[in-house]
């Protein structure tokens, strides 16, 4: 049976690459989208996943519009530099035709989890508001979720919006502290693998060739996020593969090697945002990371069987 899976998302071309790639992926099946600010402001997320879910002939596939407003830190700049201002690199998709459905993001999670326990793994690629809220309403998710795979955080390199932060924590750090002590099972893809994966101009020159609506459309949309990448990380040659990666860990987790240690949260100071594990565990006075539950942090990654299964998917016919 297929793992079904909620994405809550902030799209955002990483974001759209994972979607399309988890809409391929036979192993999974997408039973919502719920969107969040981050790349972008929530309005326009929602737009885009239901752009994206129409575009692979899925609309099927529900999408809720989630939170406006981290829970606590005023909302940061979006990432207009890095995914253009509609999102999807200045491409100007047209607008969807459907509208998301009634429930907050939060609502939709809670009732489609409590629902079907143990059925449902939540992978978040965007800043983590909605799984917080989520959990305030209904914290019997903890029990009732197969699991919660997120890509964020950094937890043995620098950040990527400071040298603390990674994008998705930085925005709401108060919510990424609630999900990383919660106490579900919980996995942290983070920049620690996803900076060893890039999405060279060949590679996606090549996925282009599979000459499949998905295709061109990621062809479409990636140049913008693609100079991005180039100019700021001089030598790159390429792109970091962030959001696909969640996607790929939910397929075939042995593509990543793991270690788990209780992770904190910094949520104020020049540190906001960083993903702090303790990996010593026994220290004689208790500290913040005392009896708090492990997270699994990805710490490798097997790149190139990553990228191989990435193409193998995304250029199945549409
Ligand atoms: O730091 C990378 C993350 O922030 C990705 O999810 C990207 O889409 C942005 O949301
Ligand atoms: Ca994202």
């Amino acid at each position: 049976m297929p793992q079904k899976i909620i994405i809550d998302t902030d799209p955002g071309i990483d974001d759209a690459m994972a979607i399309l790639f988890a809409l391929k992926a036979p192993e999974l099946e997408v039973v919502g989208l719920t969107t969040i600010y981050g790349n972008v402001h929530t309005d326009l997320a929602t737009q885009n996943a239901l752009r994206l879910v129409e575009l692979a002939h899925r609309p099927d596939i529900p999408v809720a519009h989630g939170a406006d407003l981290p829970l606590v830190t005023p909302l940061k700049q979006v990432a207009h530099h890095v995914h253009g201002v509609d999102g999807f690199g200045n491409t100007n998709q047209p607008p969807p035709r459907g509208k998301p459905i009634d429930p907050s993001a939060a609502q939709f999670i809670v009732e489609m989890v409590m629902a079907q326990p143990g059925e449902i793994t939540l992978v978040s690629t965007g800043p983590l508001t909605n799984l917080a809220l989520a959990l305030a309403l209904e914290p019997r998710l903890i029990e009732a979720v197969a699991g919660v795979v997120l890509m964020g955080g950094a937890a043995f390199v620098n950040g990527n919006v400071t040298p603390a932060a990674e994008a998705n924590i930085y925005k709401d750090p108060h919510a990424a502290d609630v999900v990383f002590t919660a106490g579900w099972p919980l996995t942290m893809v983070g920049l620690d693998v996803t900076t060893k994966i890039v999405m060279t101009s060949d590679y996606i020159a090549d996925l282009r060739s599979a000459g499949t609506r998905t295709t061109h459309f990621i062809d479409t949309i990636n140049p913008f996020y693609m100079t991005y990448y180039c100019q700021t990380y001089h030598g790159l040659n390429g792109m970091h593969v962030h959001d696909p990666a969640a996607i790929a860990y939910v397929v075939d987790p042995s593509l990543f090697a793991t270690l788990s240690a209780p992770v904190r949260v910094i949520t104020d100071g020049i540190a906001t945002g960083l993903t702090l594990p303790d990996c010593h565990q026994d220290w004689d006075i208790p500290n913040g990371w005392t009896d708090q539950p492990l997270a699994q942090i990805c710490i490798d990654v097997d790149a190139a069987r990553l990228l191989n299964l990435y193409r193998s998917y995304i250029t199945r016919p549409d």
